[in-house]
C-alpha cells in the first residue's frame, strides 16, 4: 500500500529518493543488535511459504551480515554491482527458506557513508529488482544517519524493531519522531523482539503510541494526520534464537515449533504488503 502524497512530497523534500515503492519494506530499528537481520531472514522465509516472490536486500552496507546469518559465501556482490563488474541479475542469490536475496558482503565499508552516486545507484538498483518480486525486505542498519534514512526513504513501508529494553524504546522513539517529521510517514508497523512474558509487544506498543500522541503528534502540521503504530508481533526471547544464529540456519526451518519461530509466521501474516 503506497504512503499517502504527502508522505512522498516530505520524502523528496528531505532529499530522499523521491515516491517510495510500493512491496517494499524497510526493516530498522533505532537501536543496533536489536534482532532486524534475523526477523528479515526468518519473516522472509515465512513470507515465502506463502507463495509470494520475496527478495532480502542487505542493506546495512557498512556492517553487512545477512550473508553470515544465511551461510552463504557470495561470489557477486551489491560492490560488484555498483562498480559495474557484475549484472545485477548475476547478484540476485538464492537463500534457504525459499526467498533471494541481494547480499553487500564487507567490501561495501567504504558506502557507509551516504554520497550522492551510492543514492542513485541504490535508487537505480531497487528500482530496477523489486518489480520482480511480490514483496520486498530491505535489511537497513540502526539510528537515524543519513544513510539509514536514505535507504528506508526507498521503501513504502516500515517496520521498526525493538525490544522492550528502555534504551531500546527510546531509540524506536528517535527513529518515529525523525521518519515522522523528514519523510511524512503516518503509519510505521512494529515487531517487538526479544519479549519476556506474552503480551509484552501490545504494552510496548501502547507506550510508545503514547509518546507519540503526547510529543510527536501535536508538532505535526495540522490536517497532515496523526502518527499511528501498527503493531506486527511479538516474539519471545528464545534461547532457540541464539542456537540458530550461531549453526547460521534458518529459525523457521531448523526448529520451527520453537516459540520466536511461530511467531515470526504469526508476523508475516500481518506484515504490510
Ligand atoms: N528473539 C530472540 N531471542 C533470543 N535472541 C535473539 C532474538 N532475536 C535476536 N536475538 C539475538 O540477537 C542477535 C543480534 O541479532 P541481529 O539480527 O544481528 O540484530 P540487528 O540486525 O538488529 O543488528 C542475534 O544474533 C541473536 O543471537
Ligand atoms: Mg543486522
Amino acid at each position: 500500500m503506497s504512503p499517502p502524497i504527502t508522505a512522498v512530497t516530505s520524502a523528496a523534500a528531505a532529499g530522499s529518493a523521491g515516491a517510495p515503492l510500493p512491496h517494499i519494506t524497510a526493516v530498522t530499528s533505532g537501536k543496533g543488535g536489536v534482532g532486524k537481520t534475523f526477523v528479515c531472514a526468518n519473516l522472509a522465509a515465512a513470507l515465502a511459504r506463502t507463495g509470494r516472490r520475496v527478495l532480502v536486500l542487505d542493506a546495512d552496507l557498512g556492517l553487512a551480515n545477512l550473508d553470515v546469518v544465511l551461510n552463504l559465501y557470495p561470489k557477486i556482490t551489491l560492490h560488484d554491482v555498483f562498480t559495474g563488474k557484475a549484472n545485477l541479475g548475476d547478484a540476485v542469490l538464492p537463500a534457504p527458506g525459499g526467498f533471494s536475496v541481494l547480499l553487500a558482503g564487507s567490501g561495501m565499508v567504504e558506502y557507509s557513508r551516504m554520497t550522492p552516486e551510492v543514492r542513485d545507484q541504490l535508487q537505480a538498483l531497487v528500482a530496477e529488482v523489486a518489480p520482480k518480486f511480490d514483496h520486498v525486505l530491505l535489511d537497513t542498519g540502526a539510528g537515524i544517519s543519513d544513510v539509514v534514512l536514505y535507504t528506508v526513504s526507498l521503501a513504502a513501508e516500515v517496520l521498526i524493531v525493538a525490544t522492550p529494553e528502555p534504551t531500546s524504546l527510546t531509540d524506536a522513539y528517535a527513529t518515529i519522531k525523525v521518519l515522522a517529521t523528514t519523510q511524512g510517514r503516518r503509519r510505521l508497523h512494529l515487531l517487538v523482539n526479544q519479549v519476556r512474558r506474552p503480551g509484552e509487544g501490545r504494552g510496548v506498543r501502547a507506550q510508545l503510541q503514547q509518546v507519540v500522541d503526547r510529543y510527536v503528534n501535536p508538532t505535526l502540521e495540522p490536517g497532515s494526520g496523526a502518527v499511528r503504530l501498527e503493531l506486527v508481533g511479538e516474539v519471545p526471547a528464545d534461547p532457540a534464537v541464539r542456537e540458530a544464529v550461531q549453526r547460521r540456519q534458518l529459525l523457521l526451518e531448523t526448529m520451527p515449533g520453537t516459540a520466536a519461530a511461530m511467531a515470526l509466521v504469526n508476523a508475516a501474516v500481518r506484515m504490510p504488503a
